[in-house]
């Protein structure tokens, strides 16, 4: 039988929790290193924290899964966000922050298994980003 994949399973348990994660991992994001907010521009930022958000996700759960290619996406996301000026600390940050407001919802549900696949793919995409030099 393959391996379930624990990173997915996650992100299906809070979906049947909670509609939107958007509002909490960025309460979240602020909560652990609030010079973040002042990043995003004033106006609009909303959209773009949302779709920030959705194709992050996205990307994690190529990565933990079949690597098609939208995990690719992080790569890229490192220059842009150095042209940005997000720090390459607080981008990596960020994968952390969607893991512990999963933690924080799935309560009792966030089983051990699930905390060693999401330590393993932390890991992994912190050496992906360190090893980036775009
Ligand atoms: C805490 C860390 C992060 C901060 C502060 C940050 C900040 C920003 C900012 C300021 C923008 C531009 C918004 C605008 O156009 O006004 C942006 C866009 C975007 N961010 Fe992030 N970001 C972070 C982490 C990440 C990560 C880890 C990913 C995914 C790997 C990501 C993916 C994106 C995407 C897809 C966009 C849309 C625009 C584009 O394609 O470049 N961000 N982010």
């Amino acid at each position: 039988m393959p391996l379930p994949n624990l990173v997915e399973r996650s992100f299906e348990l809070a979906a049947a929790r909670c509609e939107d994660l958007t509002p909490l991992v960025y309460r979240q994001l602020f909560r652990e290193h609030p010079e973040a907010e002042a990043m995003f521009r004033s106006e609009g930022s909303d959209l773009v924290k949302g779709s920030m958000l959705a194709l992050t996700i996205e990307a994690i759960m190529d990565f933990a899964g079949d690597r098609t290619g939208h995990f690719r996406m992080i790569e890229c996301e490192v220059s842009s966000h150095d042209a940005y000026g997000t720090p390459r600390e607080l981008f990596v940050a960020f994968f952390g922050v969607i893991a512990k407001t999963l933690r924080e919802i799935l309560g009792a549900d966030w089983s051990p298994e699930i905390d060693s696949a999401w330590r393993n793919l932390l890991a992994e995409i912190e050496r992906v980003v360190v090893r980036s030099d775009a």
